[in-house]
């Protein structure tokens, strides 16, 4: 049994932008079923601090970067938290990271550097009688975590899981101080990147272990290509650095007993769920498939890719409907596709409960990411029997068997891939999605598959429970 404190800036199901906070949720309960005690520690969002249940204070800070605050032990959704109720950092309207208008909030380097500082002080002096073994940060947010251990004297081992490296958290050389960073430890060696201070570095040098949420993820991020900058870093650190791939929690994502739609057992019981979700949409009947997609709307995720292919999906009476929202740019564009295709639907916005309908409804679920660490939408299709399309990387390339001729022939296969990662190649995917759609039985074969695939935590739980073992096992 090993006591971690996991350290992150979203936890579902109280605070969400994206997966980070499934897998931040998710991960206690998958690992106290093999008897492992992680408690979370998150930042005092308002959204947060509403939801506490059994509050006790355990920590107190007379000035964390610029103003008092505690730490309070609690239960909420039934999560084991430990929650910084900090007003003058966390006490805002907005989302986690930005403010109503969509931009960074100022001091979001002090913001989580004082997530990162609580969280090695918990580790050095324990939090109301509990003292973690394990440290267990994840992204950017919580790199400084060693930092601060290192200038405590606490020899708490720190795991650091890279969701998406893309984030880097840098931040001007000059704020050292505000940040209560040793200026002797800026060197490329700790927490100086290319001159500036790096929140996502820090946490790479310091980590005793780096893990990653798919294990081909963790091979891309070696590359230029894919490691954005960090990937000479990586390479140093290669000897540290596995990938764990993402569960699903498999209760929540239950098509025989999700509340949310009209419950199936088999792939036939998706049809009234199909149906529903065409009238929602507003779309006609059609004899094509009907894809979906659940998405933040960025770069990432490749929704201009799928704008230049749709017409390959369309011209086969194949329809999207698209759940979505972010980029302002992207979201002018998919909405203008729907103003001109009568196969296309729309919604913009974060919609929970759509989200489980849309999955229920969808024939193909599509992920045409330029990366994707991980990617859970796929996982949530696999369950339902909505087959995954998506490119070939990352934790996509992972969890989905690609139809190919021989998986086909020996009944294997669970969805489509396409590489290169262009919109050529994936208008390509559309075509063979219609043509194994046209194809009923290939089909049928296809969504059984796919809903017999394990997507649950209980592998990947157990690999975090072995390394937090062999860890402490030096
Ligand atoms: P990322 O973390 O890069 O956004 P993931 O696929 O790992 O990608 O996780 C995204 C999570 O956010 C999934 O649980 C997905 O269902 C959810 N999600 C994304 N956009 C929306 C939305 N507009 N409405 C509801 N859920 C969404
Ligand atoms: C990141 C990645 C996504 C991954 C999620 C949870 O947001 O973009 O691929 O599934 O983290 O690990």
């Amino acid at each position: 049994m090993t006591r971690i404190l996991s350290v992150a800036s979203e936890c579902a199901p109280l605070v969400k932008t994206g997966g980070l906070a499934d897998v931040v949720g998710a991960l206690p309960a998958a690992l106290a079923a093999l008897g492992d005690e992680m408690k979370t520690l998150v930042p005092g969002y308002p959204g947060v601090m509403g939801k506490l249940q059994d509050t006790k204070e355990v920590a107190q800070f007379d000035d964390l970067f610029g103003g008092p605050a505690r730490v309070l032990a609690a239960m909420a959704a039934g999560l084991d938290l430990l929650v910084i109720d900090a007003p003058h950092l966390f006490e805002r309207a907005g989302g986690p990271y930005l403010d109503g208008n969509g931009h960074d909030w100022a001091d979001n380097p002090e913001r989580f550097a004082a997530l990162s500082y609580v969280a090695a002080h918990i580790a050095a002096q324990g939090a109301g009688g509990w003292t973690p073994e394990v440290v267990h940060g994840h992204d950017w947010q919580a790199g400084f975590v060693p930092e601060y251990l290192h200038a405590l004297g606490a020899a708490v081992p720190f795991v650091f899981t890279i969701h998406n490296i893309a984030f880097h958290g840098n931040t001007d050389a000059g704020r050292m101080a505000a940040l209560r960073l040793d200026s002797w430890r800026f060197t490329p060696d700790h927490f100086e990147f290319w001159g500036q201070i790096s929140a996502l570095k820090a946490g790479l040098m310091g980590a005793a272990r780096i893990t990653t949420v798919s294990q081909t993820y963790a091979q891309e991020l070696l590359t230029p290509e894919f490691g954005i900058g960090m990937d000479g870093v990586l390479r140093d650190r290669q000897a540290v650095l596995t990938g764990i791939v993402n569960g699903i929690d498999t209760d929540v994502w239950n098509p025989e007993t999700d509340p949310n739609i009209t419950p199936y057992k088999t792939p036939k019981g998706k049809v009234a769920n199909t149906e529903a979700l065409r009238a929602e949409f507003g779309l006609e009947p059609s004899d094509g498939p009907l894809c979906v997609l659940v998405s933040r709307l960025t770069e990432q995720k490749g929704i201009d890719l799928l704008i230049k292919a749709l017409p390959a999906l369309l011209d086969r009476g194949g329809q999207l409907a698209l759940l979505g929202s972010g980029d302002p740019a992207l979201e002018a564009e998919v909405q203008e596709l729907a103003a001109a295709n009568a196969g296309v639907g729309v919604k913009l916005g974060y919609d929970e409960s759509l989200s489980h309908r849309i999955i229920a409804g969808g024939d193909a679920i599509l992920v045409p990411s330029r990366f994707e660490p991980c990617g859970l939408t796929q996982l949530y299709g696999l369950r339902y029997g909505t087959v995954p399309l998506v490119s070939l990387t990352g934790g996509l390339a992972d969890t989905v068997i690609n139809a190919s001729p021989a998986a086909l022939a020996r009944g294997v296969a669970t969805g489509v891939q396409f590489y290169p990662i262009t919109a050529e190649a994936l208008a390509n995917a559309f075509s063979r999605l219609c043509d194994l759609y046209d194809a009923p039985k290939t089909w049928a074969s296809l969504q059984r598959n796919a809903m017999k695939q394990p997507v649950g935590w209980e592998t990947s739980a157990q690999s975090y429970h072995t390394l937090y073992s062999d860890l402490l096992a030096g």
